[in-house]
């Protein structure tokens, strides 16, 4: 939303058409937007005529918001947009002269992708309320039941149409009921979101539009991220002189420009100064203003007369996002960007928490953690918590964590635990890994696992970010933006930065100083052996060709490489769309073994270390069933491995052992990038899948 600022620069459908664009890696499979269809003349003719404010009767002189919606990709909407002003000849001065817009890109849970279940949703015909939302509103067949009894009439399958549609219910009873009472009074649109808010359960960051209130825009949050963004006009001029104490909420007149979305990434290239937006606030933005309220429900009941609501006035963070981290650069998709910044984004995470060199005893230092260590020593039992690739990169540093601190680690899936609602004491330790910060299943299990007091660690790559805030204590990964679905330079930060944490765990014991020793300086050298790796580029497109019409590929490891195994297959899996399968080795026999012929293509991880003369054997018992074998191996190890010759071979430098899954996934994360160019799939958005699952 953007107030008195020069008229060629309020091209508002463009800002929201890029800030789409950016946020498109969540969810994509349907956009919307709206803004409104009146202009500044227009709306200040019709006060003037009515005498009225812009609330109330003088809105039902205005002409509805415009909504567009479209299934697909965004280019899909924008294109549809344009068209739509070309044939309707709608003056496009007139459309970026307008203040207050909203838009959405989705991915679907209640209903199928198509126009109709598209946000913005809408109140009904005249589109009184609209909303975007992410987020599941639980409760919304019970709303929904109440609304069809008041003959609103729903058009769409989502259970977000349920807000907007009791958005004008509160609206409409709140003003009849002043009416009743000799007017005089007008209802204020944060007023009726409140009680929206009171009515819906579940989780939701929801931002709302109304025909009532053009030029305004209310937003709202529980369990799903919302961020504030605020531009201040000159401050390119000024950039970087922000303090970040500076508070934005005075009232000091100046023009500004805010923005409201659920990523950064959205309002990067307009502001770095944000605010994380807590759950149960509510932000008005209007006439060249912001207030944000506490929303207490325990106060909540009567609307009118309740007491008003305590406004919430806190400092600006800014952000450390440059916009280059969120473009494709010189390469062709986001996730073959990703890979192979690989070398810079571990030296990031390991920038400053390394001391090494000189006469320095060597260690690590991880500000977050500091005070935390001796509890995280002295817990019974560590868990090690999260959802996909974040799970596995708590599997490949578990083994470490285990031998340095001494303390038995056990893993869990968010959604399992939640739903076995396993035991978790006082005396446990849960460290939380997410890359977004924001994944729902994780957050969830955060929630759990505080209410039974163990300690919460966060280790997520996005600072501010629900897990970030709701943890106790935690490590930055610090990769950088990370964009591709399918997760790559997160997946080996986690690693980098937890194998640290298992450092800083073990310090105190003397037994073990050579081992993490070995371990830092092999932490040095890891950039460059990533490097190394990263020249396997041309190998891996040749092996994705020879690969690319097979119908199913098994991954064996174990060990350290377990996690390799399992994170390799799902790489192939998510973005190539090829059945792939990660096997812990010491299973073969039972069962997976029944698959093996001379077709099916298998990928065994062997590098040194101290499994690798069982991976020696599975060669062996693999071969003898004539299996179609790709051997993983250390350089210079290829025919100590596999005395007999396999298919192919991938050579990869050694590192210390608990170092070696950094090392490991690259070709595959290679593999799985050209079988998903060969066969022809979008690699950075997979059919289905979004970057930031925030719905349980
Ligand atoms: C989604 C993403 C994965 C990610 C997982 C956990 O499934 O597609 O790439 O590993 O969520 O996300 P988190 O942000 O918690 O690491």
């Amino acid at each position: 939303i953007n107030c008195h600022v020069p008229r060629e620069r309020r091209h508002i459908l463009e800002v929201l058409f890029n800030g789409l664009r950016r946020l498109e890696y969540r969810g994509y499979d349907s956009a919307g937007i709206s803004i409104d269809a009146d202009n500044d003349d227009h709306l200040e003719e019709v006060k003037k005529k009515k005498g009225l404010g812009l609330g109330g009767e003088a809105a039902r002189q205005l002409s509805p918001p415009l909504v567009f919606r479209e299934e697909g990709k965004i280019e899909k909407l924008v294109t549809s947009v344009y068209q739509e002003v070309d044939a309707t000849d709608l003056d496009l001065e007139f459309l970026f002269a307008s203040h207050a817009g909203i838009a959405h890109t989705r991915w679907a849970t209640h209903g199928p992708p198509s126009p109709r279940n598209g946000h913005p949703q809408s109140s009904g015909k005249g589109h009184e309320f609209l909303v975007v939302h992410n987020g599941v509103i639980t409760n919304f067949l019970v709303l929904k039941e109440t609304l069809v009894r008041h003959g609103f009439v729903f058009e769409s399958d989502t259970d977000t149409e349920v807000i907007p549609k009791l958005a004008k219910f509160v609206y409409d009873s709140l003003t009849a009921e002043i009416e009743s009472n000799g007017g005089g009074e007008t209802v204020k649109f944060s007023q009726v979101v409140m009680e929206v808010m009171r009515q819906i359960e579940g989780a939701y960051a929801l931002i709302f539009k109304s025909l009532h209130y053009p030029n305004e825009l209310v937003a709202c949050k529980c369990g799903s991220p919302l961020l504030l963004g605020v531009k201040e006009f000159g401050e390119e001029d000024r950039r970087g002189a922000f303090v970040e104490s500076e508070l934005i909420l005075a009232k000091d007149g100046k023009p500004k420009e805010f923005f409201l979305a659920s990523d950064a990434s959205a309002m990067v290239e307009h502001t770095k100064k944000v605010m994380v937006i807590e759950d149960n606030e509510v932000v008005h933005v209007r006439n060249g203003s912001v207030s944000i309220f506490k929303f207490e429900r325990e106060k909540m009941g009567k609307l009118r007369g309740m007491p008003r609501p305590a406004s919430v006035e806190r400092a600006l963070s800014v952000l450390a996002v440059e916009v280059e981290q969120i473009q494709k650069g010189n390469y062709d998709h986001y996730m073959q960007k990703e890979i192979h910044e690989q070398p810079e984004s571990l030296t990031t995470t390991m920038r400053g928490r390394l001391i090494h060199g000189g006469s320095k005893v060597k260690g690590v230092l991880l500000g977050g953690l500091k005070d935390h260590l001796r509890t995280i020593r002295r817990s019974r039992r560590i868990l090690f918590i999260g959802c996909g690739t974040s799970y596995h990169a708590g599997l490949a540093t578990r083994a470490l964590v285990e031998e340095l601190s001494g303390v038995p680690v056990t893993m869990e899936l968010a959604s399992d635990l939640l739903d076995r609602r396993g035991p978790v004491y006082r005396e446990d330790t849960a460290i939380f890994v997410s890359q977004s910060g924001e994944t729902a299943d994780t957050l969830e299990a955060l929630e759990y696992a505080k209410s039974c007091g163990a300690l919460c660690v966060g280790v997520t790559n996005t600072v501010g970010s629900a897990i970030a805030r709701g943890t106790h204590c935690g490590v930055h990964i610090n990769a950088g933006c990370e964009i591709g679905v399918a997760s790559t330079k997160a997946y080996t930060s986690q690693i980098a930065a937890m194998t640290m944490m298992a450092l800083a765990l073990g310090e105190d014991t003397i037994s073990s100083c050579s081992r993490r020793e070995a371990i830092i300086d092999d932490l040095i050298n890891l950039p460059d052996k990533v490097r190394e790796v990263l020249k396997l580029d041309n190998d891996m497109k040749e092996l994705a060709k020879e690969l690319m019409e097979e119908q199913s590929l098994l991954v064996f490891g174990r060990g350290y490489n377990y996690a390799t195994a399992l994170e390799g297959a799902l790489k192939v899996k998510e973005v190539a769309l090829m059945h792939s399968e990660g096997i812990l080795a010491g299973e073969m026999k039972h069962g997976p073994l029944a698959l093996v012929d001379e077709n099916l293509p298998i990928i065994v991880v062997a590098t040194r270390d101290a499994t690798c003369s069982k991976q020696q054997s599975v060669i062996q018992q693999l071969q003898a069933r004539k299996g179609r074998l790709i051997v993983m191996c250390t350089k210079g190890d290829a025919n100590l491995m596999c005395p007999n010759g396999s298919y192919r071979f991938i050579e990869v430098p050694q590192l210390q052992d608990c170092l070696q899954p950094i090392i490991n996934i690259v070709p595959f994360q290679l593999l799985a990038y050209h079988l998903t160019v060969l066969r022809g799939f979008n690699v950075d958005q997979p059919r289905n899948l979004a970057k930031s699952v925030t719905i349980s």
